[in-house]
């Protein structure tokens, strides 16, 4: 595999052919926020946090980091104010769903993103895809699944698949950015399966 030297924030950075600048950028030591990645899971683009700005052949633009492939002398800043605007803009949306995430509001102060700028929808989910995408290309189970579409697209567990197969599992809980997903599987345990959510929920 050939190596690529690139530039981030100044610094000379090198990383392999296939690799996106996101995984250039962790393996350096540079911190791009990141919402909707995971590193066993293929590439999203959903959230569109990890925006940074690239300089190549003297233009400049904006890309997604977590899908953006590294180029040779591709010069790459993880911070300006362009990545900044749009990254506080990002944030103040996400908030409208998921105002009391504790990930998001840390991010908002980072960026200085204001939590009542838009109108509150609290699904709560973001619609990072991190619980359908892990069930599906981890667990390979596709429990949960994404429903509907445009404005009205939410996750929705799949009772017939969730009953044999989530309460054993749970692993995408911890992967949820907003801490939703817990709750969201309780209630719809709850609604599905009657008798089990009665159980303790306390058995970890
Ligand atoms: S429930 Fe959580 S992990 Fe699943 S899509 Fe929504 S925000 Fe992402
Ligand atoms: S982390 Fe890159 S788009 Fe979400």
């Amino acid at each position: 595999m050939s190596e690529i030297l690139l530039q981030i924030d100044g610094r000379e950075v090198k990383a392999e052919e296939g690799m996106t600048l996101l995984g250039a950028a962790q393996r350096a030591g540079i911190v791009i926020p990141t919402l909707c990645h995971y590193e066993k899971l293929e590439s999203y683009g959903a959230c569109r946090i990890c925006t940074v700005e690239v300089e190549t052949r003297g233009r400049t633009s904006l890309v997604a980091a977590c899908l953006y492939p590294v180029e040779k002398n591709l010069v790459v800043r993880t911070r300006s104010e362009k990545v900044d605007k749009i990254r506080k803009m990002i944030l103040e949306l996400l908030l409208a769903h998921a105002p009391g995430a504790p990930e998001l509001q840390d991010l908002a102060r980072a960026y200085g993103a204001r939590e009542a700028r838009f109108d509150k929808e609290s699904s709560f989910c973001i619609l990072c895809g991190l619980c359908v995408r892990y069930c599906a290309e981890v667990k390979k189970k596709d429990a949960i699944a994404f429903v509907d579409r445009g404005t009205r697209r939410e996750i929705s567990f799949i009772p017939e698949i969730a009953s044999q197969e989530c309460w054993g599992c749970k692993e995408c809980f911890p992967l949820c950015p907003t801490s939703y997903l817990q709750a969201a599987y309780f209630l719809t345990q709850g609604l599905a399966f009657p008798s089990a959510s009665s159980e303790p929920a306390s058995e970890e």
